[in-house]
């Protein structure tokens, strides 16, 4: 039967337990020339396979051919690779991939730091893998793999895996704890590291790289922190790497590499909560999996409230706070983004026929903190840690759904999901009225100034850091009229803080102040974080006439520079604004 709406993996054939993985890296031809070599727990007759744009060239069982099939490509699921595995253990396929495989970008050297060197990396979640390797892509299937990378000898090939080392050209990695396929990831480039900590090392192009490991020096401390929090460390090493400016998210929870945007470079340590969040994954998805796309709460929600108690521990329980408020916006925002489709602002999701990027929202993330922290507020936090100390133990190393957490919460924590009404949080659009609501002194007054519409005085704000600045920007009623004083006063246009500086465009554009749109073309073409495209690009269609015509321009200079998945999103932001033309 299958039973993730995004695989063709049938649980009654043989699942993949181990892969060895060969891989040649071609950046003349964009392409990787591959060996999968599946080896198998069971036998089957059939074992049908997850493929994206994969030539496939030969499938035998490590002596004798093996017959296959290839289906026609689906738009969401890709092809299905059917293999006549007759009983065998082994199935290895000789392929291709794609210059344009979903899951790879392939960065040309004026698109990195260091202008010489090419880069490659991968992003496989959610369902990407299957553009790379012929698997089956479900989280509902684990994996252990070994792998070797051939590139170019003046790059560095890294995995998020345990380095075998390198000889020459080839690297050799290995992860001996099985993972859900979506976690299987590399880069190659120009690549140096930093030690930042004995757990930790701090990867990036060179010119970034002191940077970066400034940034992130405060590392081990989260670590320790998370271990206190949440029980040993399963990874062995947490190292990072900075990512070039097109990377499409703020971090990838890659298992031992964490692979992060370098806007989170703000020169202040400000934006850390990423990191907490990436290292977080470690328990709360990695550890413990959505089965499908269709839970994807029990990542992120999860992981959101496992950050939030590293911030809380950490930096203080007003920071939390304030980190909560702002993610609180950010879930009204995407609950109107969902108006016309209130069934997907639920946590339980039905995604049949449905992409998982072109669903991708805070929703998971906030709703899903706030049930959590409904739930905790219910039962207490020290039953709620006991909780949560049980679901990492029950399950780890497996694949959950919503079905499982809840019975998990009713054996733990009996009673306590009537009490906060668990069908309304799990199954409900929008948000439960009794939802939490975070107070913290130090937001108080920034939302005091921002609800008066007024632009604050030096004075006022003369303590306010990013985060502060993210929250008055976000709460200020749009349009707002005195953007130029605003400016006048802070010179919000020249900031570096990505988070402050995109936050202020986003406020300017919605609010007409057309003197901030070179600023934002100027970030558009530079970094290709979808966290960003969506509201500037958004807004800048939304203001309609020469703005709107100036974005549809940049995007069509720029978007060859984007990933895949964020040309994807931009299209759809151009796309659903030609459609509402014409109604
Ligand atoms: N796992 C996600 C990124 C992701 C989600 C990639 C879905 C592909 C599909 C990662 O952990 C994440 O949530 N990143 C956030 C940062 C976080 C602090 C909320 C991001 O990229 O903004
Ligand atoms: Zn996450």
């Amino acid at each position: 039967m299958r039973r993730d709406p995004h695989s063709y993996a049938d649980d009654e054939q043989a699942a993949v337990e181990h892969l060895s993985w060969d891989v040649d890296v071609d950046f003349e031809s964009r392409t990787l020339q591959c060996s999968a070599d599946l080896r198998l727990r069971g036998a089957s007759d059939l074992v049908d396979l997850d493929t994206r744009d994969l030539t496939i060239e030969a499938v035998d069982d490590g002596k004798s051919a093996l017959g296959w099939e290839l289906a026609e490509a689906q738009p969401i699921l890709g092809a299905r690779l059917r293999v006549h595995a007759n009983g065998a253990t082994r199935v290895r396929i000789r392929y291709r991939t794609s210059p344009t495989a979903s899951a790879l970008q392939w960065l040309t050297p004026a698109q990195t730091a260091g202008g010489v060197q090419p880069f490659l990396f991968s992003q496989c979640q959610a369902i990407h893998a299957r553009s790379l390797v012929p698997l089956q892509d479900t989280p509902r299937v684990r994996i252990t793999y070994d792998a070797r990378i051939t590139a170019p000898t003046m790059l560095r090939s890294l995995m998020a895996a345990a380095d075998k080392g390198i000889e020459g050209s080839i690297g050799h990695w290995e992860m001996p704890q099985p993972i859900p396929p979506y976690l299987i990831a590399f880069a190659v480039g120009d690549l140096e590291s930093r030690e930042v900590g004995p757990r930790s090392r701090v990867w990036a192009e060179p010119s970034v790289v002191d940077a970066a490991a400034w940034e992130f020096a405060g590392v081990d401390d989260m670590l320790t922190t998370a271990e206190r929090l949440f029980g040993a460390y399963d990874w062995e090493r947490f190292d990072i790497l900075t990512m070039p400016p097109s990377f499409p998210y703020g971090g990838m929870e890659n298992p031992r590499l964490t692979f992060l945007t370098p806007t989170l470079l703000a020169g202040d340590r400000s934006l850390v909560s990423v990191v907490a969040h990436e290292l977080a994954h470690s328990w709360t998805g990695n550890l413990v999996s959505n089965a499908s796309a269709e839970h994807f709460w029990l990542n992120e929600g999860f992981t959101v409230f496992a950050e939030r108690r590293i911030v809380e521990a950490l930096y203080g329980v007003d920071t939390c706070a304030l980190q909560a408020a702002i993610g609180r916006r950010g879930l009204d925002e995407a609950f109107e983004r969902f108006g016309k489709k209130p069934e997907l602002t639920r946590l339980r999701t039905k995604l049949e026929g449905i992409d998982p990027d072109e669903v991708f929202s805070e929703i998971p993330y906030e709703k899903g903190y706030l049930f959590l922290r409904a739930i905790e507020e219910a039962a207490g936090r020290e039953a709620f840690d006991r909780f949560l100390r049980a679901y990492l133990g029950e399950f780890r190393f497996g694949a959950i759904d919503s079905d499982d957490f809840q019975r998990l919460v009713e054996r733990e924590l009996p009673g306590v999901l009537e009490k906060v009404d668990g069908k309304a949080w799990l199954d409900g659009a929008g948000l439960p009225a009794a939802a939490p609501v975070m107070r913290a002194k130090k937001m108080e007054a920034v939302e005091a100034i921002a609800a008066a519409g007024r632009v604050a005085t030096e004075e006022e704000a003369a303590e306010w850091g990013a985060t502060e600045w993210e929250l008055y920007l976000t709460a200020l009623p749009r349009p707002f009229a005195e953007c130029e004083a605003l400016d006048a006063r802070f010179e919000l246009t020249k900031k570096g803080n990505y988070e402050v500086l995109v936050a202020w465009l986003t406020l300017a554009l919605a609010s007409g102040h057309e003197d901030v749109v070179p600023r934002a073309e100027e970030v558009l073409a530079k970094v290709g974080r979808m966290k960003y495209l969506r509201p500037l690009y958004g807004a800048m269609i939304a203001r309609g006439g020469e703005t709107r015509k100036r974005a549809a321009a940049l995007f069509e200079r720029v978007r060859a520079t984007y990933h895949p998945i964020a040309q994807q999103v931009v299209e759809g932001l151009l796309a659903a604004a030609d459609r509402s033309d014409k109604t």
